[in-house]
């Protein structure tokens, strides 16, 4: 059986780390304050704000949720970001995604200032962190690399594979393990004998987004697996993008639920402290 990584409580103490700088920024006259702008009705982002907000609360960061309705135009959301840009006592600004279809979610990342871009998803962040000096990093990608730490798992010099390509996921993923001097492969669905690089693998990352998708056969014995996915299974309950069945060859193993996904809003406040912290200078 796979030691289990557990974000819970690594999450758990994220947040309170969090909470005692927010303590302090709100002692020194500046308590930090998150805009979230949602769009529309969509269930799943109803959930996930739900969420942010109360880990503000948790927090002692001032969340402020801007709820829009499914037809705002693009002019409307530009003008709440260009809004939320001016205002000082706003210091992070993220806008749930995905957006309904009529809204371009490229401009709106492109329109929230750099300084106050929480996700990290605005170009200029992007850019940073390619070049490996960066102000904020993008949540979930931040979150893996805090749960590796925290276990003590290193990865230089490992193969680190991570099957996924998308700009919020796999791409920054696969830039922070490089940074820590992992040799990284990433793979998507184009990739020819998946499978065997994947078995080749000492860290193991899937974002793929398919219930199930990494099997036994495809893991090194003893690797770490950390599983992106959130899925919901033919059951109706959240299943990972990991076969529950590689318990049983990996050494490490990110549940679902309670693994990577509380990472995810812990690294958010992170964010939202460091904005504070830089807006202040
Ligand atoms: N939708 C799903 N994940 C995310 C995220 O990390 N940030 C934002 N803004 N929207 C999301």
């Amino acid at each position: 059986m796979a030691i289990k990584i557990d974000g819970k409580a690594i999450a758990a103490a994220v947040r309170q780390e969090v909470r005692a700088e927010a303590e302090e920024l709100t002692r020194q006259g500046m308590t930090p304050g998150l805009a979230v702008i949602v769009v529309g009705d969509d269930p799943a982002s109803r959930v996930y704000v739900n969420n942010k907000k109360k880990a503000c609360a948790e927090a002692g960061i001032r969340s402020e949720e801007f709820a829009l309705p499914a037809d705002t135009t693009q002019e409307q959301l530009l003008a709440v970001v260009e809004e939320l840009n001016a205002r000082e006592d706003i210091h992070g600004i993220l806008c749930q995604l995905p957006l309904p279809k009529h809204l371009d979610d490229k401009a709106v990342i492109a329109a929230i200032s750099p300084k106050k871009d929480v996700d990290a998803f605005h170009a200029a962040n992007v850019g940073q962190i390619l070049i490996g000096d960066y102000t904020f990093l993008p949540c979930t990608p931040a979150g893996v690399m805090e749960l590796l730490h925290r276990t003590d798992i290193a990865v230089e010099g490992k193969q680190c594979v991570v099957i996924g390509r998308s700009n919020i996921v796999g791409k920054p993923m696969a830039m922070l393990l490089l940074h820590e001097n992992a040799t990284v492969t990433i793979c998507h669905s184009r990739t020819k004998n998946l499978e065997e690089i994947c078995r080749q693998a000492d860290v193991l990352v899937a974002a793929v987004g398919r219930a199930g998708f990494v099997t036994p056969d495809m893991v090194k014995p003893g690797a770490v697996v950390v599983d992106v996915g959130i899925n919901r299974g033919a059951d109706g309950k959240l299943c990972g993008d990991v076969d529950p069945a590689v318990d049983e060859v990996a050494g490490y193993l990110t549940p679902v639920p309670g693994g990577v996904g509380p990472m995810t809003i812990a690294m958010l406040l992170k964010n939202t402290i460091t904005a504070a912290r830089s807006l202040m200078k």
